[in-house]
């Protein structure tokens, strides 16, 4: 299965990859995740997405289209991939068809996880991630139990500001890339909104229709 998952910030991508991942026994590719990783480790590529992660920007397509390149041609991407937060836009988008048909592959799904702009900014400032196992929690609507709540993190990117940039580019340089997957009959819509589990449903039944 090779899958791409798209949808705004903060709309639930990652929380439906770790679910995705142990049904479907599939790499996760998060670019977002592989720019914080480079970042930590204080390598060229993590400088040089430093100044646009924090502001909302978008890292500039060649540094992205490369990074994702290198990963799709590591083992573990051989046997099925879900790419999370990629592409982003129309020329990512084109620069990953050319990569597939390379390798000879095809997609077999792109989710669109839709959730309203109104409900973005309470699901930012409320999550928390857990740098030890990479588990996202919500303060709210996914509380971290006592022991385990003083060592989670708050993205730096996750300030309100922040977040309606994000936003914005979502909406100005991503949404253009639905289209592109609509055309080609490979775009199935889900709804974002109600609990994780309930949006996991919803992935589920168009991965497996009935
Ligand atoms: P990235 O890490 O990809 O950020 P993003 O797309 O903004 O997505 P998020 O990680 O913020 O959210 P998510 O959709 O995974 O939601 P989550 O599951 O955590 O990218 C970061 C930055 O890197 C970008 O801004 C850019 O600078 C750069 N970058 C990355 N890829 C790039 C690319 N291709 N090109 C250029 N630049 C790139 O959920 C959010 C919260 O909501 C959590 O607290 C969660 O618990 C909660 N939640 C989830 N689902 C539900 C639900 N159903 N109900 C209630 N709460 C929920």
């Amino acid at each position: 299965m090779r899958l791409i998952l798209i949808g705004p910030p903060a709309g639930g991508k990652g929380t439906q990859a770790a679910r995705i991942k142990v049904e479907y026994r599939i790499a996760h590719i998060s670019t977002g995740e592989m720019f914080r990783a480079a970042l930590k480790a204080g390598t060229p590529l993590g400088k040089e997405a430093e100044g646009y992660m924090k502001t909302g920007g978008l890292v500039p397509d060649n540094l992205t289209i490369r990074l994702v390149q290198e990963r799709l041609r590591q083992p573990d991407a051989h046997d099925g991939f879900m790419l999370d937060g990629f592409p982003r836009t129309r020329p990512q988008a084109e620069a990953l068809e050319v990569a597939l048909a390379e390798q000879s592959v095809c997609l077999t799904a792109v989710i669109l996880i839709h959730v309203p702009d109104a409900v973005i900014t309470e699901r930012i400032t409320g999550r928390r991630t857990d740098p030890a196992t990479g588990r996202i929690y919500h303060l709210k609507f996914d509380p971290p139990s006592p022991d385990v709540a003083p060592r989670l993190i708050h993205r730096a990117d996750d300030s309100v500001e922040v977040a309606r940039e994000r936003l914005a580019k979502y909406h100005a340089e991503t949404e253009p890339v639905i289209p592109f997957y609509e055309e080609k009959g490979l775009l199935r819509r889900v709804e974002g909104t109600g609990t994780p589990d309930e949006v996991f449903q919803r992935v589920r039944s168009v991965l497996e229709p009935e």
